[in-house]
């Protein structure tokens, strides 16, 4: 360094303290989401049973799944039918769908997360239209 330009050391120990704080803080600021996003524990919950029961492999939201038994989207936020319509059938099954024996409080779960699902926003796949090359042409 030239010693000749004191001023020179002056920012270059500025500059290196300063990145000396940005790294410190960079690696303790975490990975935390912001509390937008965050969903509550009931949701969590039921988005775990919804999946390691394989609900899936008989049922779609957004159309992707199995399908055998009907879309799940819009269960609980559609007005015709809504969070006591599917609890009967999570309670109960039904002769092609299995009574998994959940307990309340893993049925409850399951609605918060259908309901959930459905405040993400519609879908409702009796409205789509197979175009002649077989894509669905879907209109909200
Ligand atoms: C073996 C296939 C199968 C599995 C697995 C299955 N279901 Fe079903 N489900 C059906 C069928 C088929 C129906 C339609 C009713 C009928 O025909 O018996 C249905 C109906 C429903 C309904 C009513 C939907 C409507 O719009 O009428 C809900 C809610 C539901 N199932 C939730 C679930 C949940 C939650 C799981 C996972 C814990 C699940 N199902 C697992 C086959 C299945």
């Amino acid at each position: 360094m030239d010693k000749s330009q004191p001023w020179r050391r002056v920012l270059f120990l500025a500059l290196f303290v300063s990145f000396f704080f940005y790294s410190a803080n960079i690696y303790t600021s975490g990975t935390a989401l912001n509390g937008e996003t965050a969903v509550s524990e009931n949701v969590l919950h039921g988005q775990k049973l919804f999946r390691e029961n394989n609900c899936w492999a008989c049922h779609q939201i957004y159309g992707l799944g199995g399908y055998m038994g009907p879309d799940l989207t819009n269960v609980v936020a559609n007005p015709e039918l809504g969070p006591e319509y599917a609890r009967m059938f999570i309670e109960e099954g039904t002769d092609r769908m299995p009574n998994f024996g959940f307990n309340q409080q893993d049925v409850d779960d399951l609605i918060a997360y259908l309901k959930h699902v459905g405040e993400a926003g519609n879908y409702n796949p009796k409205k789509g239209e197979i175009t002649w090359y077989g894509t669905v042409k879907y209109e909200r």
